[in-house]
Protein backbone atom coordinates (compact mmCIF):
# COMPACT_ATOMS: atom_id res chain seq x y z
CA UNK A 1 0.00 0.00 0.00
CA UNK A 2 1.46 3.48 -0.66
CA UNK A 3 1.24 6.49 1.39
CA UNK A 4 1.94 10.08 0.66
CA UNK A 5 4.68 12.56 2.90
CA UNK A 6 3.71 15.85 2.28
CA UNK A 7 5.96 18.76 3.63
CA UNK A 8 5.03 21.93 5.04
CA UNK A 9 4.76 23.89 1.44
CA UNK A 10 5.88 27.75 1.22
CA UNK A 11 2.69 29.84 -0.25
CA UNK A 12 1.55 28.05 -3.32
CA UNK A 13 2.55 29.87 -6.61
CA UNK A 14 2.13 29.17 -10.05
CA UNK A 15 -0.73 27.49 -12.65
CA UNK A 16 -2.84 24.17 -12.76
CA UNK A 17 -4.58 22.78 -15.75
CA UNK A 18 -8.30 21.05 -14.23
CA UNK A 19 -8.75 17.71 -15.93
CA UNK A 20 -12.25 16.28 -17.07
CA UNK A 21 -15.10 15.62 -14.57
CA UNK A 22 -14.62 12.38 -13.08
CA UNK A 23 -18.50 12.30 -11.92
CA UNK A 24 -19.56 13.37 -15.32
CA UNK A 25 -17.17 11.23 -17.14
CA UNK A 26 -19.09 7.52 -15.57
CA UNK A 27 -22.38 8.17 -16.62
CA UNK A 28 -21.45 9.46 -20.19
CA UNK A 29 -19.39 6.15 -20.56
CA UNK A 30 -22.31 4.00 -19.19
CA UNK A 31 -24.54 6.41 -21.55
CA UNK A 32 -22.64 5.00 -24.62
CA UNK A 33 -23.79 1.51 -24.27
CA UNK A 34 -27.41 3.16 -25.58
CA UNK A 35 -26.47 3.05 -29.12
CA UNK A 36 -24.27 0.05 -31.17
CA UNK A 37 -22.26 2.81 -32.83
CA UNK A 38 -19.08 4.62 -32.03
CA UNK A 39 -18.90 7.24 -29.32
CA UNK A 40 -15.53 9.12 -29.05
CA UNK A 41 -14.91 11.08 -25.62
CA UNK A 42 -12.24 13.57 -24.89
CA UNK A 43 -11.43 15.70 -22.09
CA UNK A 44 -11.59 12.22 -20.35
CA UNK A 45 -9.41 12.02 -17.04
CA UNK A 46 -7.12 9.36 -16.29
CA UNK A 47 -8.43 7.92 -13.38
CA UNK A 48 -8.68 4.32 -11.71
CA UNK A 49 -12.33 4.81 -11.38
CA UNK A 50 -12.10 5.25 -15.39
CA UNK A 51 -10.34 2.02 -15.88
CA UNK A 52 -12.46 -0.12 -13.88
CA UNK A 53 -15.37 1.72 -15.90
CA UNK A 54 -13.95 0.54 -19.10
CA UNK A 55 -13.44 -3.14 -17.43
CA UNK A 56 -17.01 -3.05 -16.46
CA UNK A 57 -18.04 -1.56 -20.06
CA UNK A 58 -15.78 -4.60 -21.73
CA UNK A 59 -17.45 -7.51 -19.66
CA UNK A 60 -20.94 -6.16 -21.34
CA UNK A 61 -19.71 -6.39 -24.60
CA UNK A 62 -18.01 -2.97 -25.03
CA UNK A 63 -15.04 -2.07 -27.74
CA UNK A 64 -13.22 0.08 -25.45
CA UNK A 65 -9.89 1.67 -26.80
CA UNK A 66 -8.53 4.41 -24.71
CA UNK A 67 -5.74 7.03 -25.75
CA UNK A 68 -4.87 8.20 -22.31
CA UNK A 69 -2.15 10.41 -23.12
CA UNK A 70 -4.56 12.05 -25.07
CA UNK A 71 -7.17 11.76 -22.19
CA UNK A 72 -9.31 10.57 -25.02
CA UNK A 73 -11.47 7.19 -25.07
CA UNK A 74 -13.71 5.30 -28.25
CA UNK A 75 -16.59 3.86 -27.16
CA UNK A 76 -18.55 0.78 -29.55
CA UNK A 77 -21.11 -1.42 -28.08
CA UNK A 78 -22.26 -3.74 -31.39
CA UNK A 79 -24.07 -6.46 -29.41
CA UNK A 80 -24.58 -6.89 -25.21
CA UNK A 81 -23.04 -10.38 -24.34
CA UNK A 82 -24.47 -10.20 -20.87
CA UNK A 83 -26.57 -7.91 -18.66
CA UNK A 84 -25.14 -8.40 -15.49
CA UNK A 85 -22.25 -5.80 -13.40
CA UNK A 86 -20.35 -8.72 -11.73
CA UNK A 87 -19.80 -7.97 -7.84
CA UNK A 88 -16.06 -7.57 -8.33
CA UNK A 89 -16.36 -4.67 -10.67
CA UNK A 90 -19.04 -3.01 -8.51
CA UNK A 91 -17.35 -3.61 -5.37
CA UNK A 92 -14.11 -1.45 -6.75
CA UNK A 93 -16.64 0.93 -8.07
CA UNK A 94 -19.97 2.30 -6.85
CA UNK A 95 -20.32 4.20 -10.15
CA UNK A 96 -20.85 0.89 -11.85
CA UNK A 97 -24.10 1.03 -10.68
CA UNK A 98 -24.87 3.97 -13.78
CA UNK A 99 -24.71 0.82 -16.42
CA UNK A 100 -28.22 -0.25 -15.06
CA UNK A 101 -30.37 1.88 -16.62
CA UNK A 102 -28.18 1.97 -20.02
CA UNK A 103 -28.58 -1.84 -19.71
CA UNK A 104 -32.32 -1.83 -18.90
CA UNK A 105 -33.05 0.65 -22.22
CA UNK A 106 -31.10 -1.28 -24.42
CA UNK A 107 -32.03 -5.07 -23.72
CA UNK A 108 -34.76 -5.01 -21.82
CA UNK A 109 -32.80 -6.57 -18.82
CA UNK A 110 -29.90 -5.67 -16.23
CA UNK A 111 -28.88 -7.48 -13.56
CA UNK A 112 -26.18 -5.75 -11.20
CA UNK A 113 -24.73 -6.44 -7.94
CA UNK A 114 -25.80 -3.85 -4.96
CA UNK A 115 -23.73 -1.36 -3.94
CA UNK A 116 -22.64 -1.60 -0.46
CA UNK A 117 -22.01 1.19 1.33
CA UNK A 118 -18.86 3.25 1.91
CA UNK A 119 -17.64 5.74 4.86
CA UNK A 120 -19.45 8.26 4.19
CA UNK A 121 -22.79 6.58 4.22
CA UNK A 122 -25.73 3.61 3.65
CA UNK A 123 -25.60 5.04 -0.34
CA UNK A 124 -28.93 3.59 -0.54
CA UNK A 125 -30.23 2.78 -4.46
CA UNK A 126 -33.90 3.03 -3.97
CA UNK A 127 -34.88 6.11 -5.85
CA UNK A 128 -33.00 4.30 -8.76
CA UNK A 129 -35.25 0.88 -8.58
CA UNK A 130 -38.24 2.88 -7.94
CA UNK A 131 -37.75 5.07 -10.86
CA UNK A 132 -37.10 1.83 -12.91
CA UNK A 133 -40.19 0.46 -11.73
CA UNK A 134 -42.37 3.55 -12.58
CA UNK A 135 -41.07 2.81 -16.58
CA UNK A 136 -43.07 -0.22 -16.26
CA UNK A 137 -39.45 -2.30 -15.04
CA UNK A 138 -40.10 -5.59 -12.66
CA UNK A 139 -37.44 -5.32 -10.20
CA UNK A 140 -36.07 -8.92 -8.04
CA UNK A 141 -33.55 -9.06 -5.47
CA UNK A 142 -31.64 -12.12 -4.57
CA UNK A 143 -28.15 -13.42 -2.92
CA UNK A 144 -26.63 -9.62 -2.95
CA UNK A 145 -27.99 -8.55 -6.87
CA UNK A 146 -30.60 -6.58 -8.21
CA UNK A 147 -32.33 -7.18 -11.16
CA UNK A 148 -34.77 -5.00 -13.41
CA UNK A 149 -36.49 -6.11 -16.15
CA UNK A 150 -39.04 -5.38 -18.84
CA UNK A 151 -40.46 -6.49 -22.17
CA UNK A 152 -40.82 -2.58 -22.89
CA UNK A 153 -40.55 0.37 -21.03
CA UNK A 154 -43.22 3.54 -20.87
CA UNK A 155 -42.92 6.72 -20.30
CA UNK A 156 -44.36 8.22 -16.91
CA UNK A 157 -43.87 11.04 -14.99
CA UNK A 158 -41.73 9.98 -11.50
CA UNK A 159 -41.25 12.53 -8.37
CA UNK A 160 -37.92 11.91 -6.90
CA UNK A 161 -38.07 12.19 -3.11
CA UNK A 162 -34.73 13.35 -2.75
CA UNK A 163 -32.91 14.91 -5.82
CA UNK A 164 -30.39 11.90 -6.01
CA UNK A 165 -27.84 12.83 -8.60
CA UNK A 166 -26.76 8.46 -9.51
CA UNK A 167 -30.73 8.61 -9.53
CA UNK A 168 -31.51 11.38 -11.57
CA UNK A 169 -29.12 10.08 -14.03
CA UNK A 170 -29.94 6.31 -13.98
CA UNK A 171 -33.20 7.01 -14.85
CA UNK A 172 -33.10 9.46 -17.12
CA UNK A 173 -30.95 6.99 -18.98
CA UNK A 174 -33.25 4.37 -18.92
CA UNK A 175 -36.15 6.95 -19.93
CA UNK A 176 -34.27 7.87 -23.60
CA UNK A 177 -35.90 4.40 -25.06
CA UNK A 178 -39.25 4.44 -23.45
CA UNK A 179 -42.25 4.59 -25.42
CA UNK A 180 -43.82 7.91 -24.95
CA UNK A 181 -43.03 10.91 -22.49
CA UNK A 182 -41.07 10.96 -18.87
CA UNK A 183 -41.60 13.56 -16.66
CA UNK A 184 -38.88 13.65 -13.87
CA UNK A 185 -39.66 16.22 -10.90
CA UNK A 186 -37.24 17.03 -8.33
CA UNK A 187 -34.82 15.80 -9.75
CA UNK A 188 -30.88 16.84 -9.39
CA UNK A 189 -29.42 19.96 -11.26
CA UNK A 190 -26.09 18.98 -11.16
CA UNK A 191 -23.71 20.02 -14.05
CA UNK A 192 -22.79 16.54 -14.59
CA UNK A 193 -26.12 15.78 -15.19
CA UNK A 194 -26.23 18.40 -17.95
CA UNK A 195 -23.12 17.49 -19.44
CA UNK A 196 -24.83 13.43 -19.94
CA UNK A 197 -28.30 14.92 -20.95
CA UNK A 198 -25.84 17.01 -23.83
CA UNK A 199 -24.12 13.96 -24.22
CA UNK A 200 -27.58 12.09 -24.55
CA UNK A 201 -29.12 14.66 -27.01
CA UNK A 202 -26.34 14.81 -29.53
CA UNK A 203 -27.22 10.93 -29.35
CA UNK A 204 -30.25 11.31 -30.79
CA UNK A 205 -32.24 11.97 -27.38
CA UNK A 206 -34.70 14.51 -26.97
CA UNK A 207 -34.10 15.92 -23.08
CA UNK A 208 -35.21 18.77 -21.99
CA UNK A 209 -34.99 20.62 -18.39
CA UNK A 210 -31.90 19.17 -17.40
CA UNK A 211 -29.73 21.50 -14.68
CA UNK A 212 -33.51 22.39 -13.86
CA UNK A 213 -35.58 20.64 -11.06
CA UNK A 214 -37.83 19.18 -14.15
CA UNK A 215 -36.88 17.13 -16.90
CA UNK A 216 -38.97 16.46 -19.91
CA UNK A 217 -37.66 13.16 -21.80
CA UNK A 218 -39.52 12.45 -25.24
CA UNK A 219 -38.78 8.76 -25.63
CA UNK A 220 -37.11 7.34 -29.30
CA UNK A 221 -36.61 4.24 -30.73
CA UNK A 222 -32.80 3.92 -31.05
CA UNK A 223 -30.00 6.64 -30.66
CA UNK A 224 -27.15 6.87 -32.52
CA UNK A 225 -23.07 7.34 -32.14
CA UNK A 226 -21.95 11.03 -31.02
CA UNK A 227 -18.75 12.57 -30.27
CA UNK A 228 -18.49 14.73 -26.74
CA UNK A 229 -15.64 16.88 -24.85
CA UNK A 230 -16.37 16.31 -21.16
CA UNK A 231 -16.44 19.13 -18.85
CA UNK A 232 -13.67 20.15 -16.42
CA UNK A 233 -14.07 18.66 -12.84
CA UNK A 234 -15.75 21.48 -10.56
CA UNK A 235 -14.50 19.42 -7.37
CA UNK A 236 -11.04 19.34 -8.38
CA UNK A 237 -11.21 23.14 -9.16
CA UNK A 238 -12.31 23.94 -5.50
CA UNK A 239 -9.96 21.42 -4.18
CA UNK A 240 -7.07 23.91 -5.79
CA UNK A 241 -8.96 26.62 -4.58
CA UNK A 242 -8.36 25.74 -1.05
CA UNK A 243 -4.86 24.83 -1.92
CA UNK A 244 -3.99 28.62 -2.94
CA UNK A 245 -6.40 29.72 0.13
CA UNK A 246 -4.80 27.45 2.73
CA UNK A 247 -0.80 27.97 1.74
CA UNK A 248 -1.72 31.77 1.46
CA UNK A 249 -0.35 31.69 -1.77
CA UNK A 250 -0.69 32.61 -5.37
CA UNK A 251 -2.63 30.42 -8.36
CA UNK A 252 -3.98 30.61 -11.69
CA UNK A 253 -6.31 27.76 -12.41
CA UNK A 254 -7.48 26.72 -16.01
CA UNK A 255 -9.94 25.09 -17.62
CA UNK A 256 -12.47 26.01 -15.23
CA UNK A 257 -16.14 26.87 -15.40
CA UNK A 258 -16.49 29.73 -13.00
CA UNK A 259 -20.77 28.89 -12.76
CA UNK A 260 -19.84 25.77 -11.78
CA UNK A 261 -18.05 26.77 -8.48
CA UNK A 262 -19.99 29.44 -7.27
CA UNK A 263 -20.50 28.12 -3.82
CA UNK A 264 -16.65 28.01 -3.37
CA UNK A 265 -15.93 31.56 -4.92
CA UNK A 266 -18.63 32.98 -1.92
CA UNK A 267 -17.01 31.43 0.69
CA UNK A 268 -13.74 32.27 0.17
CA UNK A 269 -14.61 35.58 -0.86
CA UNK A 270 -16.36 35.59 2.84
CA UNK A 271 -13.07 34.49 4.09
CA UNK A 272 -11.23 37.47 2.52
CA UNK A 273 -9.24 35.25 -0.20
CA UNK A 274 -9.03 36.94 -3.49
CA UNK A 275 -10.79 35.60 -6.86
CA UNK A 276 -10.35 37.17 -9.97
CA UNK A 277 -11.98 35.53 -12.95
CA UNK A 278 -9.81 36.08 -16.63
CA UNK A 279 -9.72 35.18 -20.23
CA UNK A 280 -6.79 32.81 -18.70
CA UNK A 281 -8.82 31.43 -16.25
CA UNK A 282 -8.96 32.04 -12.37
CA UNK A 283 -6.79 33.67 -10.26
CA UNK A 284 -7.17 33.44 -6.16
CA UNK A 285 -4.56 34.70 -4.03
CA UNK A 286 -4.97 33.51 -0.24
CA UNK A 287 -2.24 36.53 0.93
CA UNK A 288 -4.21 39.71 0.38
CA UNK A 289 -5.37 40.21 3.75
CA UNK A 290 -5.76 38.38 6.77
CA UNK A 291 -8.64 35.00 6.56
CA UNK A 292 -11.18 34.97 8.70
CA UNK A 293 -13.89 32.27 9.33
CA UNK A 294 -17.40 31.62 7.58
CA UNK A 295 -20.18 28.86 7.73
CA UNK A 296 -20.97 26.86 4.94
CA UNK A 297 -24.00 24.02 4.62
CA UNK A 298 -24.02 21.34 2.34
CA UNK A 299 -27.09 21.27 -0.08
CA UNK A 300 -27.51 19.57 -4.03
CA UNK A 301 -26.85 22.17 -6.42
CA UNK A 302 -26.58 25.11 -6.51
CA UNK A 303 -25.93 24.78 -3.06
CA UNK A 304 -22.04 24.48 -1.32
CA UNK A 305 -21.35 20.85 -2.85
CA UNK A 306 -20.77 18.20 0.00
CA UNK A 307 -17.60 16.51 -2.25
CA UNK A 308 -16.13 20.16 -1.05
CA UNK A 309 -17.14 20.11 2.45
CA UNK A 310 -13.88 18.46 3.82
CA UNK A 311 -11.20 20.42 2.05
CA UNK A 312 -13.08 23.54 2.90
CA UNK A 313 -12.88 22.60 6.94
CA UNK A 314 -9.19 21.95 6.21
CA UNK A 315 -9.50 25.65 4.82
CA UNK A 316 -11.38 26.43 8.12
CA UNK A 317 -8.81 24.74 10.45
CA UNK A 318 -6.22 27.41 9.48
CA UNK A 319 -8.21 30.72 9.68
CA UNK A 320 -8.78 32.95 12.50
CA UNK A 321 -12.44 32.62 14.10
CA UNK A 322 -15.06 29.88 14.94
CA UNK A 323 -16.86 27.98 12.03
CA UNK A 324 -19.64 26.06 11.74
CA UNK A 325 -20.00 23.65 9.34
CA UNK A 326 -23.32 21.64 8.18
CA UNK A 327 -23.35 18.09 6.17
CA UNK A 328 -26.67 17.60 5.01
CA UNK A 329 -26.05 15.18 2.17
CA UNK A 330 -24.55 12.53 3.38
CA UNK A 331 -25.24 11.11 6.99
CA UNK A 332 -21.58 10.04 7.88
CA UNK A 333 -19.20 12.35 5.90
CA UNK A 334 -16.97 13.89 9.32
CA UNK A 335 -14.69 10.88 9.14
CA UNK A 336 -11.86 13.60 8.09
CA UNK A 337 -12.54 15.43 11.94
CA UNK A 338 -10.56 13.01 13.72
CA UNK A 339 -7.71 13.09 11.19
CA UNK A 340 -7.55 16.69 11.19
CA UNK A 341 -7.29 16.96 15.00
CA UNK A 342 -4.90 14.77 14.91
CA UNK A 343 -2.85 17.46 12.90
CA UNK A 344 -3.78 19.54 15.75
CA UNK A 345 -7.13 21.01 14.81
CA UNK A 346 -9.65 21.77 17.13
CA UNK A 347 -12.80 20.45 15.61
CA UNK A 348 -15.97 19.54 17.58
CA UNK A 349 -18.83 17.73 15.99
CA UNK A 350 -22.42 17.32 17.23
CA UNK A 351 -24.56 15.07 14.23
CA UNK A 352 -24.34 16.90 11.47
CA UNK A 353 -22.85 20.26 12.56
CA UNK A 354 -18.66 21.03 12.81
CA UNK A 355 -17.44 23.51 15.33
CA UNK A 356 -14.03 24.21 13.63
CA UNK A 357 -11.96 26.65 16.12
CA UNK A 358 -8.88 28.13 13.86
CA UNK A 359 -5.97 29.67 14.05
CA UNK A 360 -3.44 27.02 15.88
CA UNK A 361 -1.08 25.72 13.52
CA UNK A 362 -1.73 22.23 12.49
CA UNK A 363 1.25 19.92 12.67
CA UNK A 364 2.51 17.28 10.70
CA UNK A 365 1.26 13.58 11.97
CA UNK A 366 0.58 10.14 10.17
CA UNK A 367 -3.33 10.19 9.23
CA UNK A 368 -5.69 8.08 7.01
CA UNK A 369 -7.48 8.96 4.21
CA UNK A 370 -10.91 7.28 4.34
CA UNK A 371 -12.51 8.32 0.79
CA UNK A 372 -11.82 10.45 -1.68
CA UNK A 373 -12.30 14.20 -0.85
CA UNK A 374 -11.00 13.50 3.11
CA UNK A 375 -7.75 12.51 1.38
CA UNK A 376 -8.01 15.55 -0.39
CA UNK A 377 -8.18 17.24 2.38
CA UNK A 378 -5.57 15.93 4.85
CA UNK A 379 -3.30 16.81 1.56
CA UNK A 380 -4.50 20.00 1.74
CA UNK A 381 -3.30 20.19 5.66
CA UNK A 382 -0.24 18.52 5.12
CA UNK A 383 1.22 21.57 3.04
CA UNK A 384 0.39 24.11 5.89
CA UNK A 385 1.12 22.17 8.88
CA UNK A 386 4.50 21.88 10.61
CA UNK A 387 6.57 19.15 9.68
CA UNK A 388 5.77 16.27 7.13
CA UNK A 389 2.38 14.20 6.70
CA UNK A 390 1.75 10.69 6.17
CA UNK A 391 -0.96 9.88 4.85
CA UNK A 392 -1.91 6.23 4.13
CA UNK A 393 -4.84 4.36 2.05
CA UNK A 394 -4.12 6.96 -0.41
CA UNK A 395 -5.70 4.70 -3.13
CA UNK A 396 -9.13 6.45 -2.57
CA UNK A 397 -7.79 9.87 -3.57
CA UNK A 398 -5.84 8.32 -6.64
CA UNK A 399 -8.96 7.02 -7.62
CA UNK A 400 -10.77 10.23 -7.99
CA UNK A 401 -7.77 12.40 -9.23
CA UNK A 402 -5.93 12.95 -12.20
CA UNK A 403 -2.08 13.51 -11.69
CA UNK A 404 -2.70 15.05 -8.20
CA UNK A 405 0.40 15.08 -6.63
CA UNK A 406 2.59 16.01 -9.62
CA UNK A 407 -0.25 18.78 -10.15
CA UNK A 408 0.89 20.17 -6.25
CA UNK A 409 4.19 19.40 -7.31
CA UNK A 410 3.91 22.02 -9.92
CA UNK A 411 2.59 24.55 -7.55
CA UNK A 412 6.01 24.20 -5.46
CA UNK A 413 4.62 21.65 -3.10
CA UNK A 414 7.04 18.72 -1.70
CA UNK A 415 5.32 15.72 -1.47
CA UNK A 416 6.43 12.40 -2.46
CA UNK A 417 4.78 8.79 -2.78
CA UNK A 418 6.28 6.00 -1.29
CA UNK A 419 5.22 2.22 -0.91
CA UNK A 420 4.59 0.99 2.27
C1 LIG B 1 -22.87 11.40 -6.66
O1 LIG B 1 -23.05 10.27 -5.84
C2 LIG B 1 -21.36 11.62 -6.72
N1 LIG B 1 -20.72 10.45 -7.33
C3 LIG B 1 -20.82 11.85 -5.31
O2 LIG B 1 -19.43 12.13 -5.43
C4 LIG B 1 -21.52 13.07 -4.70
O3 LIG B 1 -21.09 13.23 -3.37
C5 LIG B 1 -23.04 12.86 -4.72
O4 LIG B 1 -23.47 12.58 -6.07
C6 LIG B 1 -23.80 14.07 -4.21
O5 LIG B 1 -23.47 15.19 -4.97
C7 LIG B 1 -20.76 10.31 -8.67
O6 LIG B 1 -21.35 11.12 -9.38
C8 LIG B 1 -20.06 9.11 -9.25
P1 LIG B 1 -26.75 10.89 -4.47
P2 LIG B 1 -24.54 9.60 -5.71
O7 LIG B 1 -27.53 9.76 -5.04
O8 LIG B 1 -25.23 9.67 -7.02
C9 LIG B 1 -29.19 9.47 -0.75
C10 LIG B 1 -17.15 11.96 -4.96
O9 LIG B 1 -16.47 12.23 -3.97
N2 LIG B 1 -29.84 8.51 -1.66
O10 LIG B 1 -27.05 12.28 -4.93
O11 LIG B 1 -24.39 8.28 -5.05
C11 LIG B 1 -27.73 9.08 -0.47
O12 LIG B 1 -27.67 8.11 0.54
C12 LIG B 1 -18.49 11.26 -4.79
O13 LIG B 1 -16.83 12.23 -6.15
C13 LIG B 1 -30.91 7.78 -1.19
O14 LIG B 1 -31.31 7.93 -0.03
O15 LIG B 1 -25.20 10.62 -4.69
C14 LIG B 1 -27.13 10.39 -0.06
O16 LIG B 1 -27.38 10.60 1.31
C15 LIG B 1 -18.80 10.98 -3.33
N3 LIG B 1 -31.51 6.89 -2.03
C16 LIG B 1 -27.89 11.41 -0.90
O17 LIG B 1 -29.07 10.75 -1.36
C17 LIG B 1 -31.09 6.71 -3.31
O18 LIG B 1 -31.69 5.88 -4.04
C18 LIG B 1 -27.12 11.91 -2.11
O19 LIG B 1 -26.83 10.79 -2.88
C19 LIG B 1 -29.99 7.47 -3.77
C20 LIG B 1 -29.38 8.37 -2.94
Amino acid sequence: MAKYLVQKSEPLVGEVEISGSKNAVLPIMAAAILTDEACELSEVPALRDVDVMCKLLRSLGSEVTEEYKYNRLNITTKQILTEEAPYELVKKMRGSILAMGPLLARTGKARIARPGGCAIGARPIELHLKGFQALGAKIVESHGYVEASADKLIGNNIYFDFPSVGATENVMMAAVLAEGVTILENVAEEPEIVDLANFLNRMGARIKGAGTDTIKIEGVSSLHGAKHSIIPDRIETGTFMIAAAITRGTVLIKNVVPDHVKPIIAKLKESGVLIDITDEGMLVKGDAQPLTSTDIKTLPYPGFPTDMQSQFMAFLATVKGSSNVIETVFENRFMHVGELNRMGANIKTEGNCAIVQGERGLQGAQVISTDLRAGAALVLAGLTAEGTTEISEIYHIERGYEKFIEKFRGLGATIIRVEE
